[in-house]
């Protein structure tokens, strides 16, 4: 079976750092597939258009593929795609089928050859337990409270030089992660087998133990 690790859950979760830290510590690669939702999004909104109409999604998703095409993966390191603008954006085009679909095999690809050079896969995102790698051997499910959450989007976006309030942040987290677990395809939610992890007071080091352990019982 292949070693693919899929980590689910919410935004600022901690799901980013752990399946980062986890690819590094493995040797797997790693694909952040909130990003491709997001360069989605970030075209869309580069070309004026409206994330929630299909036919801009849709450009956006082509725009995408024909830059991965060309560049790579490395075209999801933008910076500009962490900006809540476009997380915003990659929420509203999340909902629509057809993107969801054009986006599917990019990560299956991904998830089934991942390079050489690597051991395995982890992919972190809202659906890859549930739709992308249901037959994935370990599924985890990063969660914490909403107010822990929004203090951790609040620092990363502080460090950025970004002034936000804490209420503002806790609003727009709230509203994205309604759409995201309410949505009719692919909704957020943790796959029946998937183990959950409360980060909600845990720091990330002790999320990457308590994750490691898992793998050694499920991987090794
Ligand atoms: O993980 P993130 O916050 O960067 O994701 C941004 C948005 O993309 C998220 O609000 C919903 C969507 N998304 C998704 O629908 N499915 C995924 N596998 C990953 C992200």
């Amino acid at each position: 079976m292949n070693k693919i690790i899929t980590i689910d859950g919410p935004a600022a979760s901690g799901k980013g750092t752990l399946a980062r830290e986890l690819a590094e510590a493995l040797g797997y690669a790693y694909m952040d597939t909130g990003a491709l939702y997001r360069a989605v999004g970030y075209e869309v909104l580069q070309a004026g258009g409206d994330p929630e109409d299909e036919a801009d999604a849709l450009k956006g998703c082509r725009i995408l593929a024909a830059k991965l095409g060309k560049d790579g993966i490395p075209v999801l390191s933008n910076p500009d795609l962490r900006m809540e603008r476009n997380g915003d954006a990659a929420s509203k085009v999340a909902i629509i089928q057809s993107v969801r679909d054009a986006l599917l095999d990019i990560q299956r690809n991904f998830a089934d050859n991942p390079g050489d050079k690597y051991k395995g896969a982890v992919l972190d995102g809202r659906d890859i337990g549930t739709v992308i790698c249901p037959d994935a051997p370990l599924k985890l499910y990063i969660t914490a409270s909403d107010e822990i959450r929004a203090q951790r989007r609040m620092k990363e976006l502080h460090s950025k030089g970004i002034s936000v309030t804490k209420s503002a942040v806790l609003e727009d987290m709230r509203a994205r992660d309604a759409r995201d677990k309410a949505r009719k395809v692919a909704p957020m939610r943790p796959a029946e087998d998937a183990i959950v992890i409360d980060t909600s007071v845990l720091d990330a080091g002790q999320v990457l133990e308590t994750a490691l352990k898992y793998v050694s019982e499920t991987l090794a």
